[in-house]
Order: C-alpha cells, then sequence, then structure tokens
C-alpha cells in the first residue's frame, strides 16, 4: 500500500487521526508554581489544534518527586499531573487542542535522577541507584521499594486524571533517559533486589507501570482511549552501554506481547538513523517486531513536506517537533495540499503568530541552543539571558547526549 500524508488513520482501539502527521511531545517550560499551566500555555496549545493529527502534549510528572526537570526558573517550569489541583489547567489544554478535529494526547513521565530543578529547590532526587554520575551537580538517593511501588501507583493515578481532563490518550515517556529508562539501562540500574539484574528484571518495573496504566483505562477510560510508549532505541554513550538496539526490540516485543498498545513511538534526532552497523533504520527494525496492531511513530528532523514524506518509509505515523513551533499549521496545511505554503524559519513575527511562550523564546533564541530553529539569528535580540541547563540541548534530540560533554 502507498502511503500518504493525508490518510486517515484508526488505531486497534477504535480512535481516529486525520493524517498521519503527529506533534511531538515539547516541554514548553511555560508552568509555573509547582507544575500549573499558565495562560501562555494555553495560548501556545490553542494556537496548535491544526498542528498535526494529534498533538502530544508535553511531558508531565506524575509524582511529586518526579520533576521538575529541565525548567529554569520558577515561573518557566515543566508541568505537572502529580495532584488534582493540576487537572483545571490540563483540561483546558485538552479542550483547546480538540476543537479543530484532532487528537490530544499527554504524555506521562517521572524524571527520576533528571529532576535537575527540583535539586535546586532542594528537595531530594531519586534514581534507581545512587552513585557518582560524573555528570549531576547534585547528588541523588537510591528509591526504597515501597517508593518504588508508589510510583507505579502515581502512573495510574495521573493516567485517570488524563482521561478525567477529556485527552483521548496518554504516551508514556520510556524515553530520554528519565526514569522507565533508567530502569532499564544496566548502566543506571545496579540494583540486586526484584527491580534490577538481568534485563528481564530490569523491565520490570516499566511492565508494572504499564500493567497499571492499562488497569485503569480499562475501567475509566472511552473504549477508543489511545495509548503509546515512547522509547529511545539504544543508550550507548561510548563505554557506558545501558543497553542496545536488540535489548529494546526484546523489550518492545516484552511489551507489545503483554499489552494492547495502539503505538509505540522511537524518539530519535534523525528518522531514518540506523543503529551503527546496520543496513537497516531503527523505524525499519521496530517496525518488523510489533504486532500488526500496533503503530510505529517515527521522530526526528522532519522540516517540510518532502522530509515528512520521505520519513513515512520509516513508520506509519510521522512525529514532528522543531517545525511545528515555527508553523503551528504543519498538519493542516499538509493535509489541505498546501505543503508549499508552510512557514520553515523561525522569525519575530513567527514568535508572535505562532504563540511561543516566552520559556522557549530564550531557549531558542540563545545562539547555543542546539537542535536549533532555522532562521535563529533573527530572534537572538530577544534572548533574555537566564541559567539554560546544557541538557536540554542534547536531551532534545532524543537518546544520543554524550556523557563526556556534560561533565
Ligand atoms: C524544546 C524541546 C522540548 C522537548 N520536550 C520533550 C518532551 O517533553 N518529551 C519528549 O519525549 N521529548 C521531548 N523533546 C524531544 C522531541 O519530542 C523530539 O523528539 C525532538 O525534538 C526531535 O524532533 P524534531 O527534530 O522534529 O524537533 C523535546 C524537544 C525540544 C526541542
Amino acid at each position: 500500500m502507498n502511503k500518504q500524508l493525508t490518510d486517515r488513520i484508526t488505531f486497534r482501539h477504535g480512535a481516529t487521526s486525520n493524517n498521519r502527521i503527529v506533534q511531538a511531545p515539547m516541554l514548553t517550560n511555560s508552568g509555573e508554581g509547582d507544575g500549573f499551566v499558565t495562560q501562555d500555555t494555553i495560548d501556545y496549545y490553542a494556537a496548535r489544534s491544526r498542528s498535526a493529527g494529534i498533538v502530544i502534549v508535553e511531558y508531565c510528572y506524575v509524582s511529586f518527586a518526579g520533576g521538575p526537570s529541565r525548567s529554569w526558573a520558577d515561573d518557566r517550569q515543566q508541568l505537572g499531573i502529580y495532584t488534582d489541583g493540576h487537572m483545571e489547567g490540563l483540561a483546558k489544554i485538552a479542550r483547546a487542542l480538540k476543537k479543530d478535529g484532532n487528537k490530544a494526547l499527554v504524555q506521562l513521565a517521572h524524571a527520576g535522577r533528571e529532576s535537575n530543578f527540583r535539586a535546586r529547590q532542594g528537595h531530594t532526587v531519586y534514581a534507581p541507584s545512587a552513585f557518582d554520575f560524573g555528570f549531576l551537580d547534585y547528588e541523588v538517593e537510591a528509591l526504597a521499594d515501597e517508593d518504588i511501588e508508589r510510583i507505579i501507583q502515581d502512573f495510574g493515578t495521573a493516567t485517570r486524571r488524563a482521561i478525567d481532563c477529556g485527552f483521548d490518550g496518554v504516551e508514556i515517556h520510556g524515553a530520554n533517559h528519565y526514569l522507565l529508562q533508567q530502569f532499564f539501562s544496566a548502566w543506571s540500574n545496579r540494583r540486586d533486589d526484584r527491580w534490577g539484574g538481568s534485563a528481564d528484571r530490569r523491565m520490570r518495573f516499566i511492565v508494572e507501570v504499564m500493567r497499571k496504566v492499562f488497569d485503569v483505562i480499562a475501567e475509566h477510560a472511552p473504549d477508543d482511549f489511545i495509548i503509546g510508549y515512547r522509547i529511545s532505541p539504544e543508550e550507548v554513550h561510548g563505554d557506558h552501554v545501558g543497553y542496545s538496539c536488540d535489548d529494546s526490540l526484546k523489550l518492545i516485543q516484552t511489551l507489545t506481547a503483554t499489552f494492547d498498545f495502539d503505538y509505540i513511538h522511537v524518539s530519535l534526532p534523525q528518522y531514518d538513523a540506523r543503529p551503527k552497523g546496520s543496513d537497516r533504520s531503527f523505524g525499519e527494525l521496530f517496525g518488523a517486531v510489533l504486532p500488526e496492531q500496533t503503530k510505529l511513530i517515527v521522530v526526528g528532523n522532519v522540516m517540510s513536506e518532502e522530509s515528512a514524506r520521505d520519513a513515512l518509509g520509516h513508520a506509519d505515523l510521522v512525529a514532528v517537533g522543531r517545525a511545528t513551533l515555527i508553523d503551528p499549521e504543519f498538519g493542516s496545511k499538509l493535509s489541505e495540499g498546501r505543503g508549499q505554503d508552510i512557514v520553515r524559519e523561525i522569525s519575530p513575527e513567527q514568535v508572535k503568530k505562532s504563540r511561543l511562550p516566552p520559556g522557549l523564546v530564550n531557549l531558542f533564541s540563545d545562539p547555543n541552543m542546539h537542535p536549533s530553529l532555522p532562521g535563529r539569528e533573527s530572534i537572538y535580540h530577544l534572548h533574555e539571558g537566564g541559567s539554560l541547563d546544557k541538557s536540554v540541548l542534547k536531551d532534545g534530540t532524543g537518546s544520543e547526549y554524550n556523557l563526556d560533554d556534560l561533565k
């Protein structure tokens, strides 16, 4: 079958996306006061109701100790979903995103050791194992067994909140070095209890989180609620090997044999990237192990209609990140056959039109920011300075950050 970006896609539980474009989850740095949605957040998402068939709202932390990470000021924070009080703002986002008939999902996360803004706030930061990571400027504590059980419950409670807020689905964040990946990584997870050791034991936390999430969905969500999982396909940083692509393919085979995922989302810096020495892309490798009914999403450097079409050669759906920051009508322009009208460069005018929140303007007007936005020179004068956390620069691209760069 010849896939088209404009195809309508029906997921196994019955939900339909109006096209094959997905807006990738992206931290907007727009929350305040312990992860609460602001008007900036709502304006940004309201402007993106036509950016894709499915918009995945940025990662929200499910436990009090699960974030914030990557924030850079009290009024420029990551969003939380760890109390009922967070629901009012999140429900407004869901409503704003759905107003033109597209789907709104929210990404659920626990940052574990990467809760760097939490550390700056003076709170304890937790990880599967505590040791000298070499690239953190704060200490972490190892999670106790009862903390782990609590976090699994928190993923369930957060899923219930997402359902009650009116989201069409959730994506569980198993990528980009956050807690789920930290448990799966043999480098990060040095436990010798039931949560660590062999690959099967390192998978256990992820499997138990998913069991809880699927139970909550079965009990409380509409039948067509979408459930996806995001993974970084490998964790290889020189001599530090957390897991290989073969390991993550096995994890995905276990997860999809156990649970009815609507999709798996492979986090990549470049949509057609391949593991070293392989003649097949990560997308092709993951596609080959997925059950027929589970869709595959790839992401990474899709900046135009041409690259979106090319990326479809590697997956069922194509996620687009930075290009939707520049042009929030990326998906609708493709759907309407107006791909040539997609705005490809940021500019002071486009910052306003696309309702970029100050946190993102500051990030992308920094000449040191990588990955950058095309046209960034035109917004350097909007840079306010501030304490940018360098690690976001690498981590934003997916799994490829080099630990040596972060020392
Ligand atoms: C500003 C920014 C924030 C991001 N926040 C998240 C996030 O909340 N969750 C996540 O899984 N990935 C996050 N990412 C990674 C993106 O989802 C995406 O994988 C990456 O930007 C590559 O896609 P692109 O080349 O189309 O931008 C972020 C990336 C950027 C640039």
